[in-house]
């Protein structure tokens, strides 16, 4: 099996969320009893690379590669496509080498004509590892191409390719290659952590690169060091098991990290562990543009198309009632409403405080 499709599997199959959360919990919205707003006004909609999101949900970013993903991705395009929303692929780094994996990330948009696609590479990629030798700005303009996309994710995921078996844990020189790549793209590139958040400085340092977007990608949802950690017990790999045991709870919650960049002034997506509307709402009110959902979304395309919709029309409904409860119209308006935070959360908060939300 590829490690794709091991981590589909896994994903699908295994415990692999953290024990400790995203930070939602810690966190309250003020109630407002006199909404003087209709529930059908509430307008949900938000701009994401200038492109209009019918909701402000991204289906983030998870496969392609095999042959098990070619059904999953056209699934969830297919929803991006009928509810409005935007959707990210997985690493496509399988197929710039392999074009017989084309096809499993081609299908994206062939089933989304006109929702904005991500497309997806590792930063790691963007230096060489060993032997490999670092992707080229070529190589980049064929993996937007093969999805058709309206943006490029670039990923950092050094926590996972710390504790993976067979991982490229090289970092030097990614953060000039993404400026590189930042400024010869043609599309807009967004930086994605994928479960380890971002602190405010990286923020600021991504948008001096001239990076368009973050998604904060932020602790306590799906755990890659889980994830690789369960990989490397099955490969009775001790070492970096013991790593993956060490570092499980390893990152900024993602509530966290969504307050520590908003205010960098890039539109953020706030993508772990967000579980639903009133999930969203929070990060939000955070300052966040919108939601990023990935396990819970794949649990859910490969029951099938129905309880694909059936997910994404429960999240709207719970966003949309969340906003009447804050007499929040807009998602701008949410993003102005008081905050309540407790707990471990207030004291992440704590380390920004110049200019987080000033009601925290
Ligand atoms: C099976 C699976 C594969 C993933 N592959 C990628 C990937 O290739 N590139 C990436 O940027 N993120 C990848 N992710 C990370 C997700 O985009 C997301 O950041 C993470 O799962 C947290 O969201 P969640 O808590 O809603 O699952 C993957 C997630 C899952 C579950």
């Amino acid at each position: 099996m590829s490690r794709k499709a091991e981590h589909m599997d896994l994903a699908l199959h295994a415990e692999v969320e953290r024990i400790s959360g995203p930070g939602w919990d810690e966190l309250d919205l003020v109630h407002e009893a006199l909404p003087e707003l209709d529930v059908a006004e509430v307008d949900l909609s938000v701009d994401l690379f200038g492109r209009r999101l019918r909701a402000p949900l991204v289906i983030a970013a998870m496969t392609g590669g095999h042959a098990g993903a070619v059904e999953v991705n056209a699934t969830l395009a297919r929803a991006a496509e009928r509810h409005g929303l935007a959707m990210g692929v997985g690493s496509q780094r399988a197929a710039l080498a392999d074009p017989s994996l084309v096809d499993s990330y081609a299908i994206v948009r062939e089933c989304a004509p006109t929702a904005p696609v991500i497309g997806n590479i590792g930063a790691a990629q963007l230096i060489g590892q060993g032997e490999a030798p670092a992707l080229s700005i070529d190589d980049l303009r064929r993996a937007v191409d093969m999805v058709g996309a309206d943006a490029l994710a670039i990923h950092l995921n050094f926590l996972e390719e710390s504790v993976q078996p067979e991982g490229d844990a090289h970092t030097k020189g990614c953060a000039e290659a993404i400026g590189a790549v930042a400024s010869a793209l043609e599309v807009p590139i967004v930086v994605k952590e994928t479960g380890a958040g971002m602190s405010r400085r990286t923020a600021e340092r991504l948008r001096d690169l001239g990076v368009a977007a973050l998604d904060v990608g932020g602790a306590g949802g799906t755990s890659f060091a889980i994830v690789e950690r369960l990989r490397a017990r099955q490969q009775g790999d001790h070492a970096s098991y013991a790593l993956g045991m060490a570092l499980g709870e390893w990152g900024i919650p993602t509530a966290a990290t969504v307050a520590a960049t908003a205010p960098v002034g890039l539109p953020v997506i706030a993508t772990g562990g967000v579980r639903g509307g009133l999930d969203a709402a929070k990060a939000i009110a955070l300052g966040a543009t919108a939601a990023g959902v990935a396990r819970p979304l794949l649990a859910a395309a490969v029951e099938g198309e129905q309880q694909l919709d059936t997910w994404i029309e429960e999240f709207t409904a719970e966003l949309r009632t969340v906003m009447l409860l804050t007499g929040s119209g807009t998602t701008t308006a949410l993003q102005h409403q008081p905050l309540v935070a407790h707990g471990r959360l207030r004291d992440w908060l704590g380390m920004w405080p110049s200019t987080a939300r000033a009601s925290l």
